[in-house]
């Protein structure tokens, strides 16, 4: 009985979806009815456009690769999200938060991610405007009410259950905040190891709020190795035939470290919702493996020095497979494919804890 009622309203809730989004469907049905994405640069698809900030990415040679060229995305074609979208099973991109309200397409996910976003308000702001997370769950707040209207209450409840979420923030509170003292005061304040208890703590209760607006299967996307990006590496003039910053990776590794932790309270406390961790550091290796030696020093594409984005029609490398950073943070289409296949179906238990998108979909 309780399985037929849960079963009838599935049905609801999907022949309403399908009713909504008839027109746009081609193929099979995805996995899930919804995705949202929450970020920053490594995931935006245009949000930063209209915004007042030197991070944007909506010109050449962003997007020589994607069909109809530059849109907003920091790399030369999809990025790692739009790659999961399409593991999922959904025919389209989940477009980012203005083009989602034009084509009233909301009710298949929002992308909300944006570049120089942070897990803290103010992480990115000596670089212009950003979505911050909070931010973004604000405009995930709205978009729930605007899809209450279409649905009505139990069926959007329904919806906002099976939908996938991918959460990737933090590189910003490094990047655009911690390492920066000259902009931002916190690494007088914290150690690397408090900074990261801090920020993990704020994180929590961010996450938490998403689960209290619905979201019942979130993966988590961990950091990857900030001390390596190109950027980086030229900015701490790393020439003492060091691969990597060290004392950047250490910081970024303490806070990779309590999310394990912080995943395991969450699925314990929150016991119809499954929380995972996509542990970015281990995926790169396992992807390495994987494909062809690439170049990891140097980006494809001539960057603005001071902030590391590719110079608006500056000079691209041709050969965009053999480098693994397109501008001096971003990786590139052949890297962020493989890493979204390998997140989709881990290689190795490392790379997915304890599930794999694949497995969160499934449940
Ligand atoms: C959103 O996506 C559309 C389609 O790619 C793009 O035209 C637009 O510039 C993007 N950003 C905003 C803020 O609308
Ligand atoms: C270079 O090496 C010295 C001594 O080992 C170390 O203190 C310094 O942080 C290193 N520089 C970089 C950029 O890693
Ligand atoms: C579990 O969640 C409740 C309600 O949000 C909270 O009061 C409690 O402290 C949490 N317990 C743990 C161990 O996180
Ligand atoms: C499970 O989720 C529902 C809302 O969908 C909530 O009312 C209920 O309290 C939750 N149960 C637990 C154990 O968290
Ligand atoms: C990468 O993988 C190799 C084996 O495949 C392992 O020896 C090495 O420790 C791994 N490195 C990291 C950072 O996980």
């Amino acid at each position: 009985m309780a399985f037929l009622r849960s079963s009838s309203r599935k049905l609801l809730l999907f022949s309403s979806f399908f009713l909504l989004c008839s027109q746009n469907r081609v193929l099979g049905a995805p996995q899930v009815p919804c995705y949202f994405i929450f970020g920053d640069s490594f995931s935006d698809n245009g949000n930063n456009n209209n915004l007042a900030t030197v991070v944007k990415s909506n010109y050449l040679p962003y997007g020589i690769d994607f069909p109809g060229g530059p849109t907003g995305r920091f790399t030369n074609g999809p990025t790692y999200v739009d790659f999961i979208a399409l593991l999922l099973g959904f025919d389209r991109y989940i477009r980012n938060f203005t083009d989602a309200l034009t084509n009233q397409d909301f009710v298949r996910g929002v992308n909300y991610a944006s570049g120089a976003a942070g897990i803290r308000d103010e992480t990115g702001f000596r670089l212009g405007d950003r979505i911050s997370f909070n931010h973004q769950l604000g405009r995930h707040f709205y978009i729930i009410a605007k899809i209450r209207a279409i649905l009505g209450d139990r069926a959007t409840n329904l919806l906002l259950n099976e939908c996938i979420y991918t959460v990737e923030m933090g590189t910003n509170d490094y990047a655009n905040n911690y390492f920066m003292p000259q902009f931002y005061p916190t690494s007088r304040l914290y150690t690397p190891q408090q900074f990261a208890v801090v920020l993990v703590n704020q994180y929590a209760r961010q996450l938490m709020y998403l689960y209290d607006l619905g979201a019942r299967k979130v993966a988590i996307i961990g950091l990857g190795l900030l001390g390596c990006a190109p950027q980086e590496l030229s900015k701490f003039s790393a020439s003492n035939g060091s691969t990597c910053i060290k004392k950047l990776n250490d910081a970024v590794i303490m806070f990779n470290d309590q999310l394990r932790p912080l995943v395991q309270r969450l699925n314990s406390n929150r016991t119809n919702a499954t929380f995972t961790l996509i542990d970015m550091v281990s995926i790169a290796n396992s992807s390495s493996a994987s494909l062809p030696p690439l170049d990891t020093r140097v980006p494809c594409c001539e960057t603005i020095t001071s902030i590391g984005t590719c110079k608006p029609n500056g000079a691209v490398c041709a050969n965009r497979d053999s480098y693994a950073y397109f501008d001096g943070y971003h990786s590139t289409r052949i890297v962020s494919q493989s890493m979204a296949a390998i997140s989709y179906d881990k290689a190795r238990p490392s790379d997915a804890y304890p599930y794999d998108i694949h497995q969160l979909a499934m449940m």
